[in-house]
């Protein structure tokens, strides 16, 4: 078998099936990311939390599997935090426990229940806490906590879904272990699908610590703006207690296929908000090259929150530490808003891939059908812009098997798959 080549700027495990990123978090300075992993098949299942680090968010190095699925149990998505002040108990002050917050899905798919582990040695090796599960409302879907300590509440808060309803649930605790329902938010007019793997942030308006807007992620699937896994988000303000959208309009983080199940860093540096994703789908999830590995993450991106034309834009950017010496990081100026304009990306086995603007849809589209497998029909993604806005400029970074478009600052992303192979080195005007 073809070994596909590893890629150089994103994150995989070096042998078997990989999803969502799990407990992002910064400490002692390293980035950790944990994530949905089988320890044993390159297929879905056994569901665990593999393990990685960084110091530069780019070169990642695999650890020990850091929860193992159990006779009963898969330890599916979560979060991590660290208890700084030992509310839980489980460290001191001087070493703190950190804690991942995870769902444990019963094999038999009976019941989802929120559960805790905890580290003593900066997350090398896991323990269970005894009183698992710490969240049970009896429900079989019923997953994916985001916890953080909530300066605005002075106690933990977590995010989760109850992904049939449509619904993201808000609790409260002051130890990790016993939890107050603070909330609830749904909207129908976004319920394709199943809701999975939300996140709650705040992010400064315009770099002005003053003025902070908050953000709700959630994961639909399927669903998703350009067809099964997708990521939409609410902009909006959070009291404590409830998050109250600024409107209810369906904002998609993403306008490519393959970027699903993203949240966010806990703890970052400097006030910043990282964010990585599953770059992937689960429409074809399982089919994609297995050469050990299946399944990569997203470049880690910066989300910045800016006002354009008086109105509040998510912006994201590749990490300024990412080094694109080995990926293909070109950037090109949209300049005419009448004649079709675009580049093709080519590489050494003649397969290319196309990024471009189209004036009369008036969108902005990735054309991969030259670089992608017979066994999807997924070949074009586009995203609605009006070019009236003036001269765009256009990030594209190409990497072994995936294409990352950054339009306008970022206020537009589109990721997608490609068929795995050298990096394109080739661009040409379409
Ligand atoms: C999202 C998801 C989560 C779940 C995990 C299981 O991709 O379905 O809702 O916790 O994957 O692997």
């Amino acid at each position: 078998m073809t070994l596909a080549p590893r890629p150089h700027a994103h994150f995989a495990p070096a042998r078997n099936w990989m999803n969502d990123p799990n407990g992002l978090i910064y400490y002692k300075g390293l980035y950790h990311l944990f994530f949905q992993y089988n320890p044993e098949s390159d297929q879905w299942g056994n569901m665990s939390w593999g393990h990685a680090t960084s110091k530069d968010l780019w070169q990642w190095r695999e650890e020990a599997v850091a929860i193992t699925y159990t006779a009963t149990d898969a330890v599916f998505s979560g979060s991590a935090v660290v208890d700084y002040f030992n509310t839980t108990g489980f460290g001191t002050l001087e070493n703190p426990a950190m804690v991942a917050i995870f769902t444990e899905h019963k094999h038999d798919e009976s019941r989802q229940v929120q559960s805790l582990a905890y580290s003593l040695d900066d997350g090398q090796t896991w323990q269970r806490y005894q009183s698992n599960p710490i969240l049970d409302l009896e429900m079989k879907d019923f997953r994916d906590p985001k916890v953080v300590w909530n300066t605005f509440n002075e106690s933990w808060v977590m995010t989760v879904v109850k992904p049939q309803e449509h619904t993201v649930c808000f609790y409260e605790s002051d130890d990790l272990k016993e939890w107050r329902l603070l909330s609830e938010f749904s909207n129908s007019g976004s319920a394709n699908g199943i809701w999975e793997c939300p996140d709650l942030f705040p992010l400064y308006v315009d770099g002005d610590s003053t003025q902070v807007k908050w953000i709700l992620f959630i994961s639909v699937n399927p669903g998703g703006v350009t067809g099964g896994s997708g990521t939409l988000y609410f902009i909006g303000d959070w009291n404590g207690k409830e998050f109250i959208p600024d409107n209810l309009t369906t904002r998609w983080l993403d306008y490519g296929r393959d970027n699903y199940a993203g949240v966010t860093f806990n703890d970052a540096p400097n006030n910043r908000r990282i964010y990585l994703g599953w770059m992937n789908n689960w429409e074809y999830a399982d089919k994609i090259p297995a050469n050990p590995y299946r399944g990569s993450m997203t470049i880690p991106r910066e989300l910045t929150l800016v006002t354009r034309n008086s109105k509040l834009t998510l912006l994201q950017n590749p990490v300024q530490e990412i080094s694109t010496s080995k990926v293909f990081d070109y950037t090109f100026t949209i300049t005419s808003d009448k004649e079709k304009t675009g580049v093709r990306f080519s590489r050494s086995d003649g397969r290319c891939v196309d990024v471009g603007y189209d004036p009369t849809a008036k969108i902005f589209y990735i054309d991969r059908s030259a670089m992608w497998f017979d066994f999807s029909t997924a070949r074009i993604e586009s995203a609605p812009w009006d070019s009236e806005q003036g001269p765009l400029t256009v990030r594209v970074i190409i990497d072994t098997s995936s294409i990352e478009v950054f339009v306008d600052g970022g206020a537009i992303s589109m990721t997608d798959l490609l068929i795995p192979g050298d990096v394109a080195d080739t661009a040409s005007p379409l």
